[in-house]
């Protein structure tokens, strides 16, 4: 092991992350706990998974149970983390996992990327703390640090295979798993993106961003692309009682087979007003409301206007879909774009 090696394990073991799907000292990983926690923090913090990763381990504390719940329930109870895509390749794989691989996962990068929702970074965060594969996965926190320690200074995205090359030369033979994991925790709280506590850094002393004075400019960024920005109308639909309409929405495509109000397609345009009501669940007198929604996904920006109707119960039998209202909500995988559509909704269709 190398002097920066040892240098970033002493760091890790005073100063790293508590973390509850962490083996700390004696303990042994439980590999359940680290695949969980590694799909439910793709593209969420930290702070939001914690709670999520307790309460599903409590619920589901094997690969077998969590491959035997209703993917209704795992919905549900994924409800709040995004990316609802992730929690139907969660349930898929745990049956895998249950069904082809006696309820074990495979030890090894090369096994586990083939696997649902596990690609390159997740397989090697992986076979790196599960099983002490001597990998090292880059996500965007590792990035920044190889390409300060290595002063890279091809500008991301074209500069990771660079950044991949360096991570590979970097990994130690030791300790693997919980060098990434104090890898993680440095980026996260030490070598961050704007200020970073030199000072206080294990690497201080190799780092070449550091020796240049260049640091906080690394790594250097492409222009960022210009995010696509689409429109739609959401029809909210209410029963005489007050229960509003929920539809699922098609497999396919983002939130696929997630509930949500009835929305025309998202598109590029603004949606022309003789249009709006073309494509609503029914003909009615759609009253515009006031309030526009704004809700970012990863690869474009979505504005939404939402229209108002009124429909009495006899008509609203004959509509597919379930009619909820506002206390049941809970009840349903609803993601966040359609609760703040119905919140806001509400607060101007009943100010009180
Ligand atoms: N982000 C992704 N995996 C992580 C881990 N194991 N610890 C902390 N942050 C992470």
């Amino acid at each position: 092991m190398k002097e920066y090696h040892k240098a970033l394990l002493i760091w890790y073991d005073n100063q790293g992350r508590n973390l509850p799907w962490r083996a700390k000292g004696e303990q042994t990983v439980n590999p359940y706990h680290v695949w969980l926690s590694e799909i439910m923090l793709q593209q969420t913090t930290v702070v939001t998974v914690i709670p999520y990763f307790l309460s599903f381990i409590q619920r589901w504390p094997t690969f077998q149970q969590l491959a035997e719940a209703s993917l209704d329930d795992i919905l549900h109870a994924w409800q709040g983390l995004g990316y609802y895509a992730r929690a139907r390749n969660l349930h898929l794989c745990a049956k895998k996992i249950t069904n082809d691989y006696k309820g074990k996962l495979p030890t090894s990068s090369d096994e586990l990327i083939k696997l649902p929702g596990i690609g390159p970074y997740t397989a090697r965060a992986i076979a790196a703390i599960a099983f002490n594969e001597h990998v090292l996965p880059v996500d965007g926190n590792i990035a920044r640090i190889l390409s300060r320690l290595y002063a890279i200074s091809i500008p991301l995205p074209d500069g990771m295979p660079e950044i991949q090359n360096a991570a590979s030369a970097f990994a130690p033979q030791t300790r693997p798993g919980d060098f990434a994991q104090a890898m993680m925790d440095l980026g996260a709280t030490v070598c961050t993106p704007r200020a970073p506590l030199c000072e206080k850094c294990p690497f201080k002393p190799t780092c070449k961003a550091h020796a240049l004075g260049i640091a906080a400019e690394l790594p250097l960024k492409n222009k960022k692309l210009v995010r696509p920005q689409k429109y739609t109308i959401a029809y909210i639909l209410k029963r005489e009682d007050g229960a509003i309409l929920l539809r699922k929405r098609p497999e396919k495509g983002l939130l696929g087979g997630m509930m949500g109000v009835p929305t025309s397609e998202w598109q590029l345009e603004k949606v022309e007003s003789n249009n709006i009501g073309k494509d609503a669940p029914f003909t009615t007198h759609w009253k515009s409301l006031e309030g526009r929604i704004n809700h970012s996904f990863t690869h474009f920006d979505l504005e939404v206007e939402s229209y108002y109707g009124s429909i009495c119960s006899k008509k609203a039998e004959t509509l597919d879909g379930v009619w909820v209202f506002l206390h049941q909500l809970s009840h349903y995988a609803l993601p966040k774009l359609f609760k703040k559509i119905i919140e806001t909704s509400f607060k101007e269709i009943e100010p009180h």
